[in-house]
């Protein structure tokens, strides 16, 4: 027993070692599968004597699928205060100054370090262990994510080194990486789902989600940048903030300490430019006055501390003329506000469009026709409008307005309770409504029709064949060829796709159904919590709310849904074409764990059964599908036209490719 205990420290402490060389130090001194190795010995273990368990062990980093509901709330110790800050680097030497003329005949060292633009965290530690990690929340009281933040992993579980004291806080800001962010995003436009504007978005609303698992897949990061305790090492910031690296805290590289304005000015005209290699988002520096005494005798304001200055990076922005502003309708019939541009080029994109979100945000803005706009993308994918140049502004033009009705059917727009989104009621009647839905039904993550895109839908509503998706399976080879463009094999195609289509599984039917705020995650839940539509069309909003992130406002758009009868009769119409309405039966006897801690990508196109088949049957025989291959993907499924570049990288990184029949073999 005590050779069990002594062998799960050792493995906690080298998985552990092993993280911080991987994730902090960025030099990884064992390859993945042993680590991969390590990792299962230890899970094994655990799960045979749970008498060791430990919620700081390295095997809790992958987080958990259970859905907490809200966060607890927690008081900081020390309320998290903001920066002063400034566009000028002239005022930061003037804070440079000022505190030279408060500590009059002291040398006063200043730190240079760099702004990252993420989600501010608190981390407490007691005896060398994370007890508890709290966002900012109002600066006074936070909420508790510290389930979420076990997940990030240069976040060190329990401390290294030696002379940390007993209990200590450090804080720091959550972010993520570009590559990540960018990942994802190009996950949410795949899926259809709204982009996140920047990384720091994508950081925020990542750490509070309810699924520390999602946390985890997401690779969000930590940059430590303040330690607050009795008893810190030493009587500086840099120093201890050198201590906090060798403990195992990511401390940037880029703190400096400085000696004059002049070594001042020469940092922030170094990272002006040098910031735009790094990593993560950055949004400026910060100068923080490094004496902890003189820290002291330099106190706070009620807002921020008058020790510490951000410099804020300009943002890139562009100037350029209002042309008109669109209103465009959603397949929900929620109406979106688009600034159409005069093309003006911004950090290498040519930008004409600009959303302008909802009501609240355009009128904030108070935009004239005519006006000239600020345009700015500084770290933001989607470009933003943030000002009006009035001195540009000609005297009777006038302001734009939100308009009172729909501009495709005339009807009267209804603002949503509590949010700032008008929609247009015509569900049933309204062409791009209608046409969204379709669009949206035919889509690859959805029905996956081939064949059908958005002009398609177009012609097909145009010329009276369909008003919903039930009607796209009563089409007939003489009506699509009645369409412009459309011959004998381009219509049979369609009809072949829309026959395939009665594979598609019961998740992906919910999904394509257009409900409001049901995009896939939440389609997936509910297929797999319901089993069937019958049995999601019988519960009510109360029950619906006890399915893992099911909130109200998506349990009542859901009944909302199905009370009406155009949808119960539609859904009915697709049942009658053979759609699957249910899962299908669970087999245990088709589990195993075969591919246990196997990631395997599928390519191409295949015979014997559907992408998605292969995935689930990745998935039930203890392998994991991943998108895109690494130099840690144990297999590639190819089918038919493998992608070149695919191929090109499996070969390179030497990984074995098998065709459907091997890896049928395989799990069988
Ligand atoms: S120091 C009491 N250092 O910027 C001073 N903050 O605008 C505590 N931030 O809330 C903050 N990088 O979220 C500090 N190197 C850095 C920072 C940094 C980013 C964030 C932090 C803070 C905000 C203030």
């Amino acid at each position: 027993m005590e050779s069990i205990r002594h062998r799960i420290e050792k493995l906690r402490n080298e998985l552990n070692r092993h993280n911080h060389n991987y994730y902090v130090l960025n030099n990884p001194t064992i390859s993945d599968i042993e680590f991969d190795t390590m990792m299962k010995e230890l899970e094994a273990l655990e799960r045979d004597h749970p008498e060791f368990d430990d919620p700081l062990s390295p095997t809790r980093r992958v987080g958990s699928d259970l859905a907490a509901k809200g966060f607890e709330q927690e008081l900081h110790e020390h309320p998290m205060l903001s920066l002063g800050n400034t566009y000028s680097v002239g005022e930061v030497d003037d804070f440079v100054r000022h505190c030279r003329e408060a500590l009059p005949g002291e040398e006063v060292a200043i730190v240079g370090e760099l702004k990252f633009d993420g989600t501010s965290i608190s981390l407490l530690y007691e005896n060398g262990r994370l007890v508890r990690a709290i966002t900012r929340g109002d600066g006074v009281r936070g909420d508790i994510v510290t389930d979420n933040v076990k997940t990030i992993r240069s976040i060190p579980l329990l401390l290294q080194g030696s002379g940390w004291p007993d209990r200590f806080e450090i804080r720091g800001e959550i972010v993520l990486p570009w590559k990540a962010f960018e990942r994802l995003n190009a996950e949410r436009a795949f899926n259809e789902e709204p982009l996140f504007a920047n990384p720091r978005n994508a950081a925020s609303g990542t750490l509070k989600m309810q699924n520390s698992a999602e946390v985890a897949r997401r690779g969000l990061d930590a940059c430590l940048y303040y330690l607050i305790g009795d008893n810190l090492p030493f009587g500086n910031h840099f120093d201890n903030m050198m201590a906090a690296r060798s403990w195992g805290f990511k401390i940037s590289d880029a703190m400096t300490l400085l000696h004059s304005t002049a070594e001042v000015d020469a940092f922030i005209s170094h990272w002006d430019t040098a910031r735009r290699e790094l990593p993560v988002a950055t949004d400026g520096l910060v100068f923080k006055v490094n004496s902890l005494r003189q820290q002291l005798n330099l106190g706070f304001t009620a807002k921020s501390p008058r020790w510490a200055i951000a410099y804020k990076f300009p943002a890139e922005r562009a100037l350029t003329r209002l042309r008109s502003v669109s209103f465009e309708v959603g397949r929900s019939g929620i109406i979106t506000p688009v600034a159409n541009l005069e093309p003006v080029l911004l950090s290498g994109t040519v930008v004409k469009r600009a959303s302008l979100h909802n009501q609240d945000i355009m009128e904030s803005l108070d935009i004239h026709d005519n006006d000239m706009l600020y345009v700015e993308k500084g770290g933001e994918i989607i470009p933003k409008i943030t000002g009006v140049d009035l001195k540009s502004r000609t005297p009777d033009s006038l302001p734009v307005r939100f308009r009172p009705d729909c501009p495709s059917c005339g009807t009267t727009l209804q603002r949503i309770p509590g949010e700032a989104a008008w929609i247009c009621p015509n569900k049933y009647r309204c062409t791009p409504q209608i046409t969204g839905r379709v669009e949206h039904f035919v889509g690859r993550r959805m029905m996956n029709i081939d064949g059908i895109g958005e002009e398609t839908v177009g012609d097909l509503f145009n010329a009276g064949l369909i008003k919903n998706a039930a009607d796209l399976y009563s089409l007939s080879v003489n009506d699509l060829m009645s369409l412009p463009g459309f011959g004998q094999r381009s219509a049979e195609r369609i009809l072949q796709g829309l026959d395939e289509s009665r594979k598609v599984g019961f998740e992906r039917v919910i999904y394509a159904l257009s409900i409001p705020f049901v995009g896939e995650t939440v389609a997936k839940k509910l297929a797999r919590a319901t089993r069937s539509i019958d049995n999601l069309m019988s519960l009510s909003a109360e029950a619906l709310e006890q399915i893992d992130d099911i909130g109200p406002r998506i349990a009542a758009s859901i009944t909302a849904f199905f009370a009406e009868q155009t949808n119960r009769e539609m859904i009915e119409r697709l049942r009658s074409h053979g759609l699957q309405m249910e899962m299908p039966p669970e087999d245990e006897s088709s589990r195993s764990d075969r591919l246990a801690g196997k990631s395997i990508v599928i390519s191409g196109t295949f015979t014997h059964h559907s992408r998605d088949q292969y995935k689930e049957m990745i998935e039930r025989n203890g392998g994991k599908n991943v998108g895109s291959i690494s130099k840690k993907t144990d297999y590639i499924l190819a089918g038919d036209n493998m992608g070149p570049a695919k191929l090109e990288k499996a070969t390179k990184l030497g990984i074995p490719i098998i065709d459907e029949d091997t890896f049928l073999s395989m799990i069988s």
